[in-house]
């Protein structure tokens, strides 16, 4: 009867009442967003219906070798046609948000030429207008790592500053389209992971890199991690000026971008374990944040790079001070860093030997980051969620936060029925006790204004394909059925707990 209904998991579970009841007072601001996460390619499938082009993402997930269980998104989890069906869940689970991607491929789908396609715009429209009558704000990003093919066959995409003046394009289409009624827009969601998995390990696409850092065909690892960042911080800025003389006046919304921000925490207590932590803030995460901030490059990057870096032009520095109206942050987890300037260690997880520090995900003096996840290189470390927002917080001098994305992935047990994994107590703890740190940081006065959860469903993990589980619903993808986890309940009862409105 449970698994058949479309009603949450019973409440009266002593695992959730248990956890649920923090004996201190909500520390949650009013009009806080609690929602959930989502991103076009991971959940919409239907990859050439109603006129959308082809992304760079179903081009590369269909090349053989590339997704681990051999899987792409040209179905994913149907959200294109059950997106009304998936509201009603996200309005049973009690949101007042929903975090979702446009794809640039549905809107424009040759990216430069043939101009916009209006059943994508209707789309989305559709979406937007269904989750307001429900109450629950869009929250939307341009750019979640799927592009049109052809921005890349004709002129290598990030590569190349022209797609500059295609991303202002794109956003100004949507700010257009969609801007009376979507208040917050997210230019791109991790481009620091695009850019090194990208360009630095090719393992997403294009699939470029050279020397140790693996195996492609074309590339420089050393370099074009930094042109295609470039190009990347200077389209955000150019969205930015467009939504703020354009749009702002009359739509009174706010446009940030969401950093993937690992907590990265010195291997030992010694200066130079320090040190290298700090690069590896700067080398991956500041890198972003600081020229749409302060206008430059953070100065261990400079330093350290020096001619390498790519330099912003005097009339850039206008468009990238303060161009940010928040901050996305999506934290999962922490990492160990050792030096390798002063010392000599291996060259882990795709940093480089000239930037001076190596992640580990191994033990300091004995002691582990975490518990480990049943995703490898995913730490269980709830403090490095109110390290990582104090940390921002103190360096960004406590400019408006989103927690963009939290959550827990799970192994897809093979031939495992729906059952196994609906008792999620894992994820309950987890989500507990982030959240729980996140309270922390606010009491200690961070601004942070939502939290969205990765994610409401089972959803294609990437190169891991379905073989990963994050949602708060079960899929099963021979069908496409959603049937809610001990998790939804759980999320339920916290979001209705904290929830404020004013
Ligand atoms: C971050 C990415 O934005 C999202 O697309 C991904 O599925 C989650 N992390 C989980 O790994």
């Amino acid at each position: 009867e449970l698994l058949s209904s479309p009603r949450l998991i019973s409440s009266d579970d002593p695992l959730i009442n248990e956890r649920v009841n923090p004996d201190h007072s909500s520390p949650f601001p009013s009009n806080f967003l609690f929602g959930t996460a989502s991103s076009s390619y991971q959940f919409e499938g239907a990859f050439l219906s109603d006129g959308k082009g082809v992304s760079n993402w179903d081009v590369f997930t269909h090349q053989p070798g590339t997704i681990m269980d051999g899987n792409n998104g040209d179905v994913a989890v149907d959200q294109y046609h059950q997106y009304l069906d998936d509201i009603e869940l996200m309005h049973s689970v009690g949101v007042n948000s929903y975090r979702f991607s446009i794809s640039w491929a549905r809107i424009l789908p040759r990216g430069k030429f043939g101009g916009v396609n209006p059943a994508g715009i209707q789309h989305y429209n559709n979406l937007i207008d269904a989750l307001l009558r429900k109450g629950i704000q869009p929250f939307v990003t341009l750019s979640h790592y799927d592009f049109p093919q052809e921005l890349e066959d004709i002129y290598q995409a990030w590569l190349n500053p022209c797609i500059q003046e295609d991303f202002r394009y794109f956003s100004d289409v949507c700010f257009e389209a969609f801007g009376d009624r979507v208040k917050y827009w997210v230019t791109f969601n991790e481009p620091n992971i695009v850019v090194m998995h990208g360009y630095r390990t090719g393992i997403y696409p294009p699939s470029r890199c050279s020397g140790s850092f693996g195996n492609c065909t074309y590339g420089n690892s050393e370099t074009e991690p930094f042109i295609a960042a470039h190009n990347i911080i200077l389209s955000h800025a150019a969205a930015v000026e467009t939504y703020r003389t354009k749009y702002q006046e009359e739509q009174r919304g706010s446009v940030g971008i969401v950093i993937n921000a690992i907590w990265f925490e010195p291997i030992s207590n010694s200066t130079k374990d320090i040190l290298a932590a700090r690069r590896a803030r700067s080398f991956l995460v500041n890198w972003f944040l600081d020229p749409l901030i302060f206008g430059q490059y953070p100065m261990e990057m400079q330093k350290i790079l020096g001619s390498s870096l790519p330099k912003f032009e005097n009339n850039d520095l206008t468009k990238l001070q303060g161009s940010l109206d928040f901050i996305g942050v999506n934290h999962y987890t922490s990492l160990y860093v050792k030096d390798c300037l002063y010392s000599t260690c291996g060259v882990g997880m795709g940093t480089s030997r000239t930037e001076g520090f190596a992640l580990q995900t191994g033990e300091r003096n004995g002691v582990s980051i975490g518990e480990t996840t049943p995703m490898k290189y995913y730490y269980v470390y709830p403090q490095g969620m109110e390290k990582t927002i104090t940390y921002m917080k103190e360096r960004y001098n406590n400019i408006p936060m989103f927690i963009a994305e939290n959550g827990y992935g799970e192994e897809n047990i093979l031939n495992a029925s729906v059952e196994d994994f609906l008792h999620d107590v894992d994820r309950i703890n987890y989500m507990n006790n982030y959240l729980d740190a996140l309270a922390t940081a606010i009491r200690k006065g961070a601004d942070v204004r939502g939290y969205f959860s990765w994610s409401l469903l089972d959803n294609f993990e990437w190169i891991f394909g379905y073989t990963k589980r994050f949602g708060l619903y079960h899929v099963d993808y021979p069908t496409l059925k959603r049937t809610p986890k001990l998790s939804a309940t759980w999320y339920k009862q916290f979001v209705s707990k904290h929830k404020k409105t004013k």
